[in-house]
């Protein structure tokens, strides 16, 4: 291979060229107190200012407790916020948006089939068309559960399950993807398949994606920018922009053979332990 194809080959992707087509997500100065049966308060996050780009994925680290499930909570409208804005959408083009949160669990409800459960967030929100169903059938068989659909949940390995819950939050067409810890439980071949549903997600969707993840490896590889959550009351205590360099197009395992690669997972755990 000579110079100009191995150039040619690499590929550099940058949180820079991601938001050059505008915010979906703005928080400022977003604060929250959680208030206890007897009456205390604690306030669990301070001065929290982010701004997410359209088609951005910013993965979230930080200590258990740190704030990051609250912060999703605010973002998704399931809490209210005691201080600060949250605005969903372009301020410059009006455009509005639209969030989906994928929780933790799966909540696959069991006595649903495979197809019915994909199609469980539509049906929430109205009624399901042919449309919905065909885009249903189309997501799964991508995912490997084409032949799977008239299955139980009870029937599925954890990816699959995961890969239900993921298609049941995008049928619902998000502008913006709240993921909270989605690949934990899974196996690690299992996690890198579905690192890379979620790049080409942002790949063929442009969609915005924010990932809480403790696995550093896993924010480094995902996101555009890593963002590190700390303190007490928690805020954010550093934005670090990441920047690989990959043979081809950034995937999972590409991503974590990067020459910038360790220098990040440095970076970032001395983060972590400095902002306990
Ligand atoms: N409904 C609630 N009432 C009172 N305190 C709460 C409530 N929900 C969360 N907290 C407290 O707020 C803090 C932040 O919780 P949160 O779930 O946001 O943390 P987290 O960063 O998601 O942690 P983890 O990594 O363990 O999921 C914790 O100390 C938690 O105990
Ligand atoms: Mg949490």
């Amino acid at each position: 291979m000579n110079t100009m194809s191995t150039m040619d080959a690499m590929n550099r992707t940058a949180a820079g060229t991601m938001r050059a087509s505008g915010t979906v997500l703005s928080i400022r100065e977003l604060g929250h107190v959680f208030i206890a049966k007897d009456g205390t308060a604690r306030k669990v996050l301070d001065g929290l200012t982010l701004e997410i780009g359209a088609g951005e994925i910013a993965s979230i680290v930080g200590r258990s407790g740190a704030g990051k499930t609250t912060l999703f909570n605010l973002i998704s409208g399931l809490l209210r916020p005691s201080a600060g804005r949250i605005e969903i959408g372009d301020p410059g083009t009006g455009a509005t948006g639209f969030v989906a949160y994928m929780l933790q669990k799966d909540l696959l409800l069991p006595w649903r089939t495979v197809l019915q459960n994909a199609l469980l967030g539509v049906e929430l929100r109205g009624a399901v068309t042919e449309e919905h169903r065909a885009s249903a059938e189309t997501m799964l068989a991508r995912y490997g559960l084409g032949a799977h659909l008239g299955a139980y949940p009870a029937a599925l390995s954890g990816g699959q399950r995961q890969r239900v819950a993921l298609t049941r939050t995008l049928l619902t067409a998000p502008t913006i993807l709240l993921l909270d810890e989605p690949f934990s439980a899974l196996d690690y071949e299992t996690r890198l398949m579905l690192e890379d549903d979620v790049l080409a997600l942002r790949a063929d969707r442009g969609i915005s994606i924010i990932l809480v993840t403790h696995d550093i490896e896993e924010a480094i590889a995902l996101g555009d920018r890593v963002v590190v959550l700390g303190g007490q009351p928690g805020k954010i205590i550093e934005d670090i922009s990441v920047v690989l360099t990959t043979a081809g197009r950034r995937d999972a395992v590409s991503a974590r053979e990067a020459p910038e690669f360790r220098a990040y997972h440095r970076r970032i755990w001395a983060a972590l332990r400095g902002g306990a």
